[in-house]
């Protein structure tokens, strides 16, 4: 969808912003473009919608060389969202997100009612929120005022420089998940700009890493992280990678152990002889469709013997997350709770339990996977233990 083809960039001042750069974009994927201040990240962006011309080198945009295409065509197919946001102080929210419709000649009501439909969408409710003017939103408010005015005209291609830059990681990161879910229901093909490796990893479904104006590795956020190309990407993205990877990792149905299991209907003896059996001091106790009801000791079962019931006895379970979720999740629940496992669910129903050392086996395995190139399911035990 975006092709950069050995573009480079030099001021007029003798400065090369970006040399021989080539990259490709796929359509509805999601590349961050990370690396330090004055890299060439703004240059490399602002060349794709023609604010800056490159000095040799072409850009293609699905299929098109861009330098063949009116620019004020091709930036009605590209939404921008500037750093620094860039709202007009004199105009309404409802106004500003209307910005880009109303240039290209939609019918007034048509760019409003849009215009709402998109505040609604980055959550700032248009009756609330339209009439005011920027200065009157926080910060995080401005900036998802600055994404939806950029995605106004439906554009297939987005372009956003440090689009959560200006405010707080708390916030930060509720705009990170808002910004994601968004993108996984209008998958718009986006180049994103941080100099966040955080935020890099967190969005991106790939990354390119720039050192002075060239992408020194352009990979998958686990990539990037597991095997660095370089000694100068291993130093950006940082020593606690190992640690940055538990959130780019996500929970296999593989990854799992199953425990003892009591039965909410059954008595508290039977479901403790059957924890003596798999040598367990606990089981998790499932209702009769599978689904997670919580969990009992042994102890407390071999005490409550014949009369006793599991569903007096069953304790609330607070430690589980959703298969699917990051490893990092799973860590964090694990240390809240001070649990020695979590429970992983896929809806209601129980699916086995994490532990931490099948937390660290399933690291092991998608670095492996990654360094080979290959599924991580594909992985074998062996290699893992071998590595
Ligand atoms: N108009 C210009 N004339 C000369 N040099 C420029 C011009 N614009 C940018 N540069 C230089 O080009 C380099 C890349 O700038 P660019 O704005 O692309 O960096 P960046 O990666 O976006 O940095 P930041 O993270 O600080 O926004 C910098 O060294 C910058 O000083
Ligand atoms: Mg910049």
């Amino acid at each position: 969808m975006i092709r950069f083809d050995q573009v480079t960039k030099r001021y007029a001042d003798g400065t090369t912003a970006v040399d021989g750069l080539s990259f490709e974009v796929a359509e509805g994927e999601l590349v961050t473009l990370v690396g330090p201040s004055g890299c060439g990240k703004t240059t490399t962006m602002m060349m794709v919608n023609r604010l800056i011309e490159p000095t040799s080198g072409r850009i293609y945009v699905d299929g098109e060389d861009i330098a063949t295409v009116d620019p004020v065509k091709l930036r009605r197919r590209i939404g921008y969202v500037i750093q620094q946001v860039g709202l007009f102080p004199h105009r309404t929210i409802l106004d500003n997100t209307a910005t880009v419709p109303a240039l290209i000649g939609w019918k007034k009501a048509k760019a409003r009612a849009r215009a709402a439909e998109l505040l609604d969408l980055v959550g700032l409710d248009p009756s609330t929120y339209g009439d005011r003017y920027p200065e009157q939103l926080s910060g995080g408010q401005r900036q998802r005022v600055g994404v939806a005015r950029a995605l106004a005209a439906d554009p297939p291609v987005l372009l956003m420089d440090e689009p959560f830059g200006a405010v707080d990681p708390v916030v930060r990161e509720q705009l990170q998940d808002e910004f994601l879910r968004m993108q996984a229901a209008v998958r718009k093909t986006v180049l994103l700009v941080t100099h966040d490796i955080e935020e890099a990893v967190r969005l991106g479904d790939r990354i390119a890493v720039y050192g002075q104006g060239r992408i020194e590795q352009f990979d998958t956020p686990g990539a990037v992280l597991g095997t660095p190309a370089t000694p100068y990407v291993a130093e950006f993205v940082g020593a606690d990678r190992g640690l940055k990877r538990l959130s780019v990792t996500r929970i296999e149905p593989d990854d799992l152990e199953q425990p003892a299991v009591a039965r909410l209907d059954e008595s508290a003896d039977r479901a403790a002889a059957r924890m003596r059996e798999s040598g367990a001091r606990w089981a998790v106790v499932l209702d009769a469709q599978g689904d997670l009801h919580g969990w009992v000791g042994l102890d407390e079962a071999a005490l409550a013997g014949q009369d006793g019931r599991v569903t007096d006895l069953a304790h609330r379970m607070n430690a589980w997350v959703p298969v699917g979720a990051p490893l990092k999740q799973a860590f964090g629940v694990m240390l809240q709770h001070d649990a020695g496992w979590v429970a992983v669910l896929d809806g209601s129903r129980f699916l086995g339990v994490l532990t931490p050392a099948k937390l660290h086996e399933a690291l092991r395995r998608s670095v492996d996977a990654d360094a080979q190139g290959i599924g991580r399911d594909e992985v074998t035990f062996d290699s893992v233990a071998d590595a």
